[in-house]
């Protein structure tokens, strides 16, 4: 049975509702914090206007902290990375003295970028003429350099950008005038993190893939739930959509708590826990069950036991396997929710164990486009060295997130949001469509987000 729609809003249990059945549940997912922007539309314009793609650029990106890699891309002296951001390029070097640099990529000859992706270096040599620069960007060779009479060496240093690290990340900013990594970050995701320590963990995968639409219409799509039930319609039996937890940090911030191993609330009545049990445990081990060609039986949920307790047990066994940590003593959120953390303007990073993910959203030339990084941090175990973080690989636009087996059982869910979102680039490009409405509680974090890109940009 269906309910219907007021009857939904009166009969949703909370996140923290569920959070409170486990007394291991940790006080920061209990914060509920945030302003309610007003319940005001925003124009449609933001999303196709080369204006407001270049102001973005001009006053969002050139001017905020973004996160360029991680510090184990580059662990050794030499290694280097590139950063791409619009029609913007870096280069990320490991120097000597263990520091990070980040520099301009490009040729001070006749603009030739220096690098491109990643690698390892002794020197920076542009391949048009020849012109090196050591790896801290001071100029070490021009050839013929009797020819160029009125170069001076310090001058013709490669130019810096501002770098900064925090929990394993390497952020970067343009601004030279700009406020400190650790105020961008702000108390209140500093203080949340330390329960999930990201720099204790490596980048086990790292897919990016250039993506037919706006870079904030993909970073909305995975800020609110609301779409889950229509886009996503074969989780909705063990996750629940649309009572998920929203939350505004330090004015900049945001948080999407989504309890998991509970049906969505859509289902009421038509779900029994174990039918919970059972579609979360058949999909979590289908890949599994199809490789060793086995019938993997999910387990009955005892007396007195809820679905969340069976399948956070679940998770904390098999999470614990495959990577030789022991979770007795997590959270069963921190093993079955999906936390995730927006940091203003465009990295998710997720809290607690369960999905060790990270997403990145990257404006490219043109309104139109954006690269979308998924990138996977997996945990070690205390006292193991880091391993060297996996490259960035780039998957073709037109090739599904399915096909890269490295995503397990996420690539199929992804795909799910690319059906829609060049779908929605093509609709906001219609005249008559000059405004779009966001809810009032689901997508909050939304309009926060456009209140604060609004008040940056200008417009
Ligand atoms: S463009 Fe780089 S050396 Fe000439
Ligand atoms: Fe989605």
């Amino acid at each position: 049975m269906t309910v219907t729609d007021p009857e939904l809003r009166e009969s949703m249990t909370t996140v923290a509702e569920y959070l409170r059945e486990d007394p291991r549940t940790p006080d920061v997912l209990f914060e509920q914090a945030g302003e309610d922007p007003p319940l005001v539309p925003f124009s449609a314009e933001r999303y196709t206007s080369t204006d407001w793609a270049a102001l973005e650029v001009e006053r969002v990106f050139k001017k905020q902290w973004q996160m360029a890699c991680r510090e184990n891309d580059i662990p050794a002296t030499g290694d280097y990375i590139e950063y791409r951001i619009a029609d913007q390029t870096i280069v990320l070097v490991r120097l000597g003295d263990g520091s990070i640099r980040a520099l301009r990529n490009s040729c001070l000859h006749r603009g030739t970028a220096l690098i491109e992706g990643a690698g390892s270096n002794a020197e920076f040599q542009c391949t048009f003429h020849g012109w090196t620069w050591e790896l801290d960007g001071s100029l070490k060779h021009i050839p013929c350099r009797w020819d160029f009479p009125k170069i001076e060496d310090r001058s013709f240093a490669l130019p810096q950008v501002k770098v900064d690290t925090w929990n394993g990340f390497v952020f970067v900013n343009f601004d030279p005038q700009c406020e400190p990594l650790a105020d961008f970050v702000g108390p209140t995701l500093a203080r949340h993190f330390t329960l999930w320590p990201l720099d204790r963990r490596y980048k086990a995968v790292h897919v990016v893939k250039k993506i037919n639409c706006n870079w904030k219409v993909a970073l909305e799509a995975f800020m609110e739930d609301y779409h889950v039930f229509r886009t996503h319609a074969s989780i909705v039996g063990y996750a629940a959509d649309c009572n998920s937890q929203y939350d505004i940090f330090d004015g900049r911030h945001s948080r999407m708590i989504t309890a998991m191993g509970v049906a969505s609330p859509h289902l009421r009545d038509s779900y029994t826990a174990q039918d919970t049990v059972d579609s979360m445990i058949g999909d979590l081990v289908a890949d599994v069950a199809r490789d060793a060609n086995v019938v993997v039986e999910p387990p009955q949920i005892p007396e007195g036991s809820t679905s969340r307790q069976v399948l956070a047990g679940f998770m904390r066994d098999s999470m614990g396997e495959r990577s030789g940590i022991d979770f007795s003593a997590a959270a069963d959120a921190e093993v079955l929710d999906a936390i995730q953390y927006q940091m203003f303007p465009n990295l998710i990073p997720w809290g607690g164990f369960s999905f060790p993910l990270v997403y990145r959203y990257r404006p490219a030339e043109n309104p139109d486009w954006c690269y979308f990084d998924v990138m996977i941090l997996a945990p070690m175990p205390e006292g193991v060295p880091l391993p060297r973080d996996a490259a960035p690989i780039e998957l073709p636009s037109d090739e599904p997130w399915a096909n890269c087996e490295l995503l397990g059982g996420l690539g199929p869910v992804y795909d799910q949001d690319m059906v829609n979102l060049p779908k929605v680039q093509r609709g906001l490009h219609n005249d008559s469509l000059r405004e779009l409405v966001f809810s009032e509680y689901q997508e909050r974090n939304i309009r926060h987000f456009h209140r604060r890109l609004e008040e940056i940009v200008g417009r």
